[in-house]
């Protein structure tokens, strides 16, 4: 077992190279939040998210959520994550993107990778995201992921299997199970969810991960009937330029960086607030649920 960061450039690398597998994710069209200019005003109504809860909102792509959310004048979010100097970081660089924007942000501090009190901790969560439930939320965002640890199958034990899946997969079940008496009931209301390509274009010594990936697929469709109404759907992500890849060297990461630049079929760094158009479309279109949105700059048709 082994952290990441001594391995995933390679492993994207790997992965690009490999024969790509089939997908199907679909991607909605969304009023981009820089395209509000062409929306008619009944479009801008329908665009305005309202509250908003994003576990994993301190860094990497759930705070491009967070950025996304505030620009389509979200009246209250929340950002949490397991660390307090993150939340009150991510929420003092929000407040100073957005001087004049009256968004109340504001943050919790919850641990996701605990087994014991998983579930008690996403109870608190939402108590106090919602004030005791006097508050209902409208969307819930779930973009939390601790460091990897990847390992080939023949190194890896029960308890790291367990282990990998407490935030990604075990934390997304508890939330489900948890969140309908937290939110507005109607088809406004969304919960979104983190999947990855992994789950469809496996690599050695990530398929701990991969499994995780790929179950939540069903999971989501499962939440989706069980939860209806409240609509609950997942993004699909391919590599990204976060903090998540932070604890790399600076020119492994750059290297990473030019290598996507070059194989991707986009020839561009994919960034975080690529990825958060696919969540706030999500938010949006009320008729979306059970589904896979995706963004992956092509590498799961890339040969
Ligand atoms: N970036 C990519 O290339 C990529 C590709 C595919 C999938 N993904 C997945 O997408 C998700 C978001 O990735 P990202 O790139 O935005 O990562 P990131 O920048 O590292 O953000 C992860 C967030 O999760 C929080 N978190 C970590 N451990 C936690 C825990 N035990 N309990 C609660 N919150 C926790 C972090 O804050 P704290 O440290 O304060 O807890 C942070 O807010 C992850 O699940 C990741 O695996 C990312």
């Amino acid at each position: 077992m082994f952290s990441c960061t001594k391995v995933h450039a390679f492993a994207y690398t790997h992965e690009l190279n490999s024969q790509p597998a089939s997908t199907s994710k679909t991607t909605q069209p969304t009023t981009h939040r820089h395209c509000t200019h062409n929306a008619r005003p009944d479009q801008v109504q329908q665009a305005r998210l309202d509250p908003c809860l994003i576990l994993g909102g301190s860094s990497g792509i759930g705070y491009a959520v967070a950025e996304g959310a505030i620009e389509s004048n979200v009246a209250s979010l929340i950002i949490s994550s397991s660390t307090d100097p993150k939340v009150q970081d991510g929420i003092s660089r929000l407040r100073a993107a957005y001087p004049s924007k009256s968004t109340q942000i504001t943050g919790h501090t919850t641990q996701l990778n605990d087994s014991e009190n998983l579930e008690a901790n996403i109870i608190a969560l939402l108590e106090s995201a919602t004030e005791g439930r006097t508050k209902l939320l409208d969307h819930v965002v779930h973009t939390a992921g601790d460091s990897l640890k990847l390992s080939l199958i023949k190194d890896t034990t029960t308890a790291d299997i367990i282990q990998a899946g407490m935030v990604r997969y075990f934390s997304v079940f508890m939330l489900a199970k948890h969140l309908p008496k937290y939110v507005n009931p109607g088809a406004k209301s969304s919960l979104t969810v983190t999947t990855a390509v992994i789950a469809e274009k496996p690599n050695r010594e990530w398929t701990v991960y991969g499994g995780y990936y790929a179950a939540l697929f069903g999971l989501v469709k499962g939440a989706a009937l069980e939860l209806a109404p409240l609509r609950v759907n997942m993004v699909n992500l391919g590599w990204t330029d976060t903090e998540l890849w932070s604890g790399m060297s600076d020119e492994k990461r750059e290297q990473t960086r030019q290598y996507m630049a070059q194989h991707l079929l986009g020839k561009r760094v994919p960034k975080p607030e690529d990825a958060a158009e696919q969540y706030l479309a999500s938010m949006r279109d009320a008729n979306s649920t059970g589904t896979l949105y995706g963004t992956n700059g092509g590498e799961l048709i890339n040969r």
